[in-house]
């Protein structure tokens, strides 16, 4: 199996983000009933997430619009999976998300990159159970992504080895960890996400350090290598997870962005799951 020259990884030029719909606030789909979205609220994160990528990180950013009849459409990382020069177009488990898929299949395309379409009806694959690593890939086998799914993925990104991981008590295997760096896995401290961390450590031939953070979904947090800025990481702020935002802050020669992400969490939807990035070569 081939693998990403490490020192790449994390390197992106595009990002591909949807607006908010005001129908997210009550008809986005969620674990479990609580407060109600701020809409006003929410559009002001989004906002400053996407304007981090765009402004401070210097990435080309493609916003979408948000589609009413779409409460979910913001959530852009379930709808493909992007490696290298390749897209494929998901097949997400929840049927009301599965139109989200248009919008991103015309943005990919105008990217000029390769993309691949789910179309099994037996599949289903969100986005945010699919953990790349660099190395290979890791698939939470959850309500919304099934075996089908990750074998297609299989398929398509044949350069990488792929395993399964059971996920219960989340959302989707990202929604308590993620990538913090080359080699370095984000997880949470729960018994949900430290099972899962467990079964990965044993499905892999590497051995990945591992950062450690007390709230589960401040493990979701988003690291880019970015020429001019070095490491990144955009991480959940003090104000929401003041324990785990000290671990991170323990990360050394790494250029930290505190985003919130309070509103959209309320409806499962953490930073991982609000943008698709690409490393685009130049074209010639
Ligand atoms: N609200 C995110 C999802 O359920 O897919």
């Amino acid at each position: 199996m081939a693998g990403l020259n490490m020192s790449s990884f994390g390197e992106c030029t595009h990002a591909i983000v949807r607006s908010i719909p005001e129908s997210l606030c009550k008809g986005a789909l969620r674990m479990e009933e609580g407060d109600d979205v701020d809409f006003a609220a929410a559009k002001r994160e989004h906002e400053l997430y996407v304007g981090v990528l765009k402004n401070t990180l210097g990435l080309q950013v493609i916003s979408l619009p948000g589609e009413e009849s779409l409460p979910d459409c913001p959530f852009v990382e379930d709808v493909a999976v992007v490696c290298g020069e390749t897209a494929l177009i998901t097949r997400p488990g929840a049927g009301s998300r599965r139109k989200e898929v248009e919008e991103m299949k015309k943005a990919l395309r105008a990217l000029h990159l390769n993309v691949v379409e789910m179309t099994d009806e037996n599949a289903t694959l969100d986005g945010g159970d699919v953990l790349f690593t660099g190395k290979e890939f890791f698939v939470g086998l959850s309500k919304r992504t099934n075996q089908r799914g990750a074998e297609i993925l299989a398929d398509t990104f044949k350069d990488y080895a792929v395993s399964t991981v059971p996920v219960e008590g989340h959302l989707h295997l990202k929604s308590c960890c993620s990538m913090a760096g080359p080699n370095l896995i984000a997880i949470g401290s729960g018994d949900a996400a430290q099972k899962i961390l467990k079964t990965m450590q044993q499905m892999s031939d590497h051995r990945y350090d591992k950062l450690t953070v007390p709230d589960d979904h401040a493990a979701n947090c988003i690291y880019m290598n970015i020429p001019s800025k070095g490491h990144v990481l955009l991480h959940r702020t003090t104000e929401e997870f003041p324990e785990s935002v000290k671990v991170f802050e323990k990360l050394k020669d790494y250029l930290l962005i505190p985003v919130s992400g309070t509103e959209l969490d309320k409806v499962d939807g953490l930073l991982t799951c609000c943008s698709v990035l690409i490393n685009k070569k130049p074209e010639l």
